[in-house]
Parts: structure tokens; C-alpha cells; sequence
């Protein structure tokens, strides 16, 4: 059977994309950011996934303000990386799993979780630079990715309990899945940014650490948290953390923390970065 054995969370700012992309990444404004994530490339180097359900948003690349599906599963083949404006990042395809892919669809949905099935998609920052993080600049990316795309960008997103109990789902229905996959969730967006307004440049460290505790400690009470209260505190993009928690609810209540990382600033953004690991059957 499939397995979920890890969850991974990062931000996903798209200048630490351009960093890598232009050669930037041991500037003196870039190491420290890279340092924090040498650890995790080795591990998931070692610990080889076959599949990664990765848990993003799309920032009006893929989708427009036409059409906004709050929670939208990618079953595509493959799936290309998106233009933001400068031309698409020099990234390799993204390579789906689009058996798994629909499986997660029928038992999401007959679980009462509404997913937008998508068969074409191209794949923004929000995706392409957490695989960049975890796995450098190779040549093909190693393992197969599903896209799972969260509205965050258009009020009003999904809560935090909605997305923890999402999460709860996707593992409910990988463990159905007969062959076996060793299946990772990543979740990703945050920390703490604001993008826009008055408050725009926001930053809170005190945020996000007891965050990083919580939502490894305690992700329960984490996941009763209001979504104004992510935004007043974390900013109005810091409502991206609500995509860790379906990261956190696809895991066991009780897990490994193998890695934990922040660093503040990297564009106009604070950055965190956890690796959880389920305990052995
Ligand atoms: C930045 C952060 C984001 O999450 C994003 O989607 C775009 C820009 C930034 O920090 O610049
Ligand atoms: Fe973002």
C-alpha cells in the first residue's frame, strides 16, 4: 500500500527562485537562506520519495480572478512551469501521478472534500521553488509531484480547521491506494508577509516561532485558529501558513521533527521550514 512517511514545509518566495536561477545563491543576502535548507536536501536524497502531494497556492498564474476553485487537485501528466512575467523559471517539467492523482480526486470528494479537477496547469513559483529548495537545480526533478492548489490569494480561504481536516483526508485515501509509493506531503507558503497596504513589509518572529512550535506540538489547537487571526498577526499573505496545515493533518497527531529553519528576511518575506517524519508502523 502507499505510505505517507514525512512532511516537509517551506516558504516559497519567488525571488529565492531568481536567486538560484541567476547563479545568486552563495551571495552574502542568499547563503544563510541556502544553509538552512543543506540538511534537508541530503535527507531527501536519502529518504527518496516516489510521489510528493505538494500543497500550494497559484498567485493568479494558472488561474485568474475568473475562476478560483478553493481547493484544485492536478491530474495531469505533467505540468509546465508557469510564466510570472519574466518567462517561466529554467526548471524542469513537473512530472505527475496521475493514477494516484485520481484516486486522491474520487475518495476526496466522496470523503465531501468538493476538489476542482484540473488536466492542464501550469505551475508558479509557489511550487517550483520548494522543489528548488529540497532538491537543487538537477536535470529532471526525482520524483513524481501531484500539484494541490489552495486559494489563499482571493478572501475568503479556506480555515485552517478545513485545511487540517483536508489533510486528515489525503491521508485517509494514500493509505487506500494499493501499490506501493512512498508518498511525502509538502505544504508551503508564509511565514510571517505582507505584500501590500499599509502594513506591507510586516514581519513577526514572535508569530512564527510559537507557530513552528504549535503546529509540531499541538497542531490540534492550531488548527481552531481563525483565519483573520493568521492575517493580523502573520499578514495578508501570511494566510499562506494555512497550507502547512493540511501538510500537518495528512501526518500523525505525535511526529519526528527532524529539521527546523528561519531566517528573516528573504525578499520582503520571513522564512520557515520544518521536517516532519511519522513514526515507523
Ligand atoms: C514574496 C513572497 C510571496 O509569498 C510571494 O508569493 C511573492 C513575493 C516576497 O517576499 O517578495
Ligand atoms: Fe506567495
Amino acid at each position: 500500500m502507499a505510505k505517507i512517511t514525512a512532511g516537509v514545509a517551506t516558504s516559497h518566495v519567488p525571488a529565492i527562485g531568481a536567486a538560484l536561477d541567476s547563479g545568486k545563491s552563495g551571495d552574502d543576502y542568499w547563503a544563510p537562506l541556502f544553509a538552512g535548507y543543506a540538511f534537508s536536501k541530503e535527507w531527501i536524497a536519502r529518504e527518496k520519495p516516489d510521489v510528493i502531494i505538494l500543497v500550494y497556492n497559484d498567485h493568479a498564474s494558472a488561474f485568474s480572478l475568473e475562476l478560483i476553485p478553493t481547493f484544485a487537485i492536478g491530474c495531469a501528466e505533467e505540468f509546465s512551469p508557469a510564466d510570472e512575467g519574466w518567462g517561466p523559471r529554467p526548471v524542469p517539467k513537473v512530472i505527475g501521478h496521475p493514477a494516484l492523482a485520481w484516486h486522491l480526486a474520487e475518495s476526496l470528494i466522496l470523503d465531501e472534500f468538493d476538489m476542482t479537477i484540473v488536466n492542464r496547469m501550469d505551475v508558479d513559483h509557489g511550487l517550483t521553488v520548494p522543489l528548488s529548495l529540497m532538491f537543487g537545480q538537477p536535470e529532471a526533478w526525482p520524483c513524481k509531484v501531484i500539484p494541490l492548489a489552495v486559494n489563499v490569494v482571493q478572501y475568503p480561504p479556506p480555515s485552517g480547521k478545513r485545511c487540517f481536516d483536508l489533510g486528515k483526508a489525503i491521508a485517509r485515501a494514500v493509505e487506500s491506494f494499493p501499490e506501493d509509493l512512498k508518498v511525502m506531503v509538502f505544504g508551503t507558503g508564509g511565514m510571517s508577509h505582507q505584500l501590500q497596504g499599509p502594513r506591507a513589509g510586516l514581519i513577526n518572529k514572535d508569530h512564527d516561532n510559537a507557530f513552528l512550535d504549535r503546529i509540531v506540538s499541538d497542531p490540534v489547537a492550531q488548527s481552531k485558529v481563525a483565519h483573520l487571526d493568521y492575517v493580523r498577526e502573520a499578514g495578508s499573505e501570511g494566510i499562506e501558513l494555512v497550507m502547512w496545515m493540511v501538510m500537518r493533518g495528512a501526518l500523525h497527531e505525535t511526529v519526528r521533527q527532524v529539521h527546523r529553519f528561519y531566517h528573516v528576511p528573504a525578499s520582503n518575506t520571513a522564512v520557515g521550514h520544518l521536517i516532519l517524519e511519522n513514526p515507523e508502523p
